[in-house]
């Protein structure tokens, strides 16, 4: 499994997340449908992009946005299981996520903090600007996919995940 990314992903952004995109479990999530309508690599490439762009317009730690953005969701499992502790999945998705981005990346505080409060007012309460960011991103996301309206990299090929055999 692996990507293609087109010209008009920014180079920037690549270069705060291009280890996790080289990944080949990050790069599992492909296989996994998220919001009834795209995957959850797809959502969590756009949460993450858009999070990263906005913390460059607002003066934010954009490195932070990217990754924990992009790590958010990072559960290569099926949401529709039953979860080990019994929480709910919306309570119990972002802690898996981070011990998943823990034992995979290694993350920061900040970004361990942006993970775990991504589900807000579901969860704890965001930490950090950029744990605001990534709630509101993910937010926007969501509710576009749902309406099945594709956004940001999802749009004209930017990101596709190509399967080792083709
Ligand atoms: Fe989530
Ligand atoms: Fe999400």
């Amino acid at each position: 499994m692996d990507i293609q990314l087109s010209d008009e992903v920014s180079q920037a952004y690549l270069s705060e997340v291009g280890d996790i995109l080289r990944n080949k479990e990050f790069l599992s999530l492909s296989l996994y449908e998220h919001h009834q309508w795209t995957t959850r690599f797809m959502h969590s490439i756009n949460v993450s992009y858009i999070s990263w762009k906005l913390a460059r317009k607002f003066g934010c730690d954009e490195k932070v946005a990217a990754r924990a953005g992009l790590l958010h969701d990072f559960c290569p499992y099926d949401f529709h299981k039953k979860t080990p502790t019994g929480e709910h999945q919306a309570f119990y998705h972002p802690k898996a996520a981070a011990e998943n981005s823990e034992r995979i990346f290694e993350i920061n505080e900040k970004e361990r903090d942006a993970i775990l409060s991504h589900m807000f007012p579901l969860g704890p309460i965001p930490k950090n600007r950029e744990a605001w960011i990534i709630t509101m991103a993910d937010k926007i996301c969501a509710t576009l996919e749902g309406c099945h309206i594709a956004i940001a990299l999802a749009r004209r090929n930017r990101v596709v995940v190509i399967s080792a055999s083709m």
